[in-house]
């Protein structure tokens, strides 16, 4: 990753240099593909996100500059989707849905399972860096709850075996 000295550059410097190569082709693609370049602002964060295992703070201005949107505009939508992980990235993201329907069907008992078998608190990443467990509302899978998801793998929890057979197919 490249790192730029962001707050030594004047205002009205773009600094789309940030994102090279394949990854920059793909963002321009999604601007083009939109009536108004903005309404890729998510598609954007998705690559940036595959790309970099997560949003880092520096990716911000270049893809606001990119998409002709203010910067502000940018952190606000990071900020409200918790999809978007700005912090310490890992191989594999563990999303536990915290919102009602699996907080009332065992989500506890999911967290205390992943907590065991990793040996890390949410939030946290594991030490070989492979898993964080990263508490999120509802994936929108309410009717099987309580559920997680690894990178884009959905998964219902059943038991704490199941669970740790689950976590063995991530290596
Ligand atoms: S409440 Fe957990 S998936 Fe909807």
């Amino acid at each position: 990753m490249i790192s730029l000295p962001l707050k030594k550059m004047p205002m009205a410097v773009k600094c789309i240099s940030m994102f090279e190569g394949a990854l920059l082709d793909k963002l321009k693609s999604h601007a083009r593909y939109f009536p108004r370049k903005e309404q890729a602002v998510l598609l954007c964060l998705h690559e940036i996100q595959d790309h970099y295992g997560y949003i880092p703070q520096e990716s911000l201005k270049p893809l606001a500059d990119l998409l002709d949107m203010p910067l502000n505009h940018v952190e606000q939508v990071v900020a409200f989707y918790d999809m978007f992980d700005r912090e310490t990235p890992a191989k594999y993201r563990i999303r536990v849905c915290v919102s009602v329907v699996c907080h009332f069907l065992g989500k506890k008992r999911l967290i205390d399972a992943l907590e065991k078998a990793l040996k890390i608190r949410p939030g946290e990443v594991t030490p070989d860096g492979k898993f964080k467990i990263v508490p999120v509302q509802c994936l929108g899978a309410c009717s099987c709850a309580p559920v997680f998801m690894v990178n884009e793998d959905t998964y219902v929890f059943e038991s704490e075996e199941k669970l740790n057979e689950i976590l063995s197919r991530y290596t």
